[in-house]
């Protein structure tokens, strides 16, 4: 299949890339290289012959016309996006740009491109999404795909405007669609703002190891390989018009989930005191949810799709990456906001 992902330097995006062209796939990589987004992490694919990469912004309609007219994709996976809760608190304008209007601009050159080409029934717009418009959850219950839409960050606010896009132009267009909504992702190549990474880099560091408010929310934790072959078995199997709930199988509160981390370091790179000691409680995030849990039964029944490792394996594998690719994350340690408090929500953006 050849395959137009967006987003494909960013922590998913990259993971799918790396994954699709080691299954015979081939793949245009579109990306606007922004501060989230590192080259290195394609870098394994980049001499294949199936891969290209695009430098285009999805906010660029004319840049996005002239790439399927060039490229003429079978099929587009849309991942590109801002992804980090606490900058849509700080600037939320750019999240609307990118995520709503971006989706737009996508949607728009999809169809164009799909009805050019004589309507394909194969045709394939994929859309990435989050559980996060789902709101947050009790102590009890799971998200299913049929739980209405109750987004609560300008992120997920963003994404949830982006899915209600997508649904609409299957509606009203007839573009061949399907979706995802995936639960808190991890593993190698996450960019260093996010919490693993977080607690891995400064542990190692010797500097506090932040938590927010008493870490007591809880995040269903699926490994960033195990969400990639989901989205490839979605994008070939899946039913048009039909969305799917992707998740880890692996709920944890926060606190113990930093806990276990710190553990898992104790273990392989010990110090005279447990890195645990580092754990410090700061200020929560403003509308922080609660809880999110996802059922995932449709995408285990119809597609046959499970994670394949549980969170202490995919943790254990995550903390070995990071150990052994210090020269990967260093460097991105100097890119904007990162390792800074942000979204406290003080002060107009
Ligand atoms: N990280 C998670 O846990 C998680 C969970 C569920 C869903 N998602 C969704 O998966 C997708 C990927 O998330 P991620 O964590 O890999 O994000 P990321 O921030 O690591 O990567 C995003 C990528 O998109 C690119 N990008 C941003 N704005 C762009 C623009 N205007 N034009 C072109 N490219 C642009 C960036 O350069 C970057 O490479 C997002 O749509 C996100 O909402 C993420």
């Amino acid at each position: 299949m050849r395959i137009l992902v967006t987003g494909g330097a960013g922590f998913i995006g990259s993971a799918v890339v790396r994954r699709a062209v080691a299954q015979g796939h081939e793949v245009i990589n579109l990306d606007a290289l922004t501060y989230a987004a590192c080259l290195d992490n394609v870098a394994e694919v980049a001499q294949s012959p199936n891969y290209r990469f695009e430098h285009v912004d999805i906010r660029d309609r004319a840049a996005l016309e002239r790439v399927f007219r060039d490229h003429k994709p079978e099929a587009v996976m849309h991942l590109a996006a801002e992804s980090h809760v606490d900058r849509s608190i700080d600037g939320p304008a750019e999240f609307v740009e990118t995520n709503v209007t971006g989706t737009c601009n996508m949607l728009e050159a999809a169809r164009g491109h799909w009805e050019r080409q004589g309507r394909p029934e194969g045709f394939r717009f994929h859309h990435i999404s989050t559980d996060e418009v789902f709101g947050s959850l009790g102590d009890e219950g799971l998200f299913t795909e049929d739980t209405p839409y109750d987004p609560r960050s300008p992120y997920s606010a963003s994404k949830a405007a982006s899915d209600h896009l997508v649904r609409a132009w299957h509606e009203t267009y007839g573009l061949p669609i399907v979706m995802t909504n995936c639960s808190n992702n991890y593993g190698p190549y996450h960019f260093p703002e996010k919490l693993v990474p977080v607690v891995i880099i400064n542990a190692l560091e010797g500097r506090e190891i932040p938590v927010y408010g008493a870490g007591a929310n809880v995040r269903d934790w699926l490994y960033v390989e195990d969400h990639a072959e989901a989205l490839l078995q979605v994008v070939q199997k899946g039913a048009v018009g039909r969305s799917y709930n992707i998740g880890g199988e692996g709920e944890r509160r926060n606190i113990d989930l930093v806990r276990h981390i710190c553990a898992v370091l104790d273990d392989r790179r010990p110090k005279d005191t447990s890195y645990a000691e580092q754990i410090t409680f700061v200020a929560d995030r403003p509308g922080h949810d609660h809880r999110y849990a996802i059922d995932a039964r449709r995408i285990r029944d119809e597609l046959g799709w499970r994670p394949s490792v549980t969170v202490e394996e995919g943790i254990a594998r995550t903390v070995d990456w990071y150990l052994a690719n210090e020269a990967w994350w260093r460097p991105l340690m100097a890119r904007q906001g990162v390792g800074t408090r942000l979204g406290r929500a003080e002060g107009a953006a």
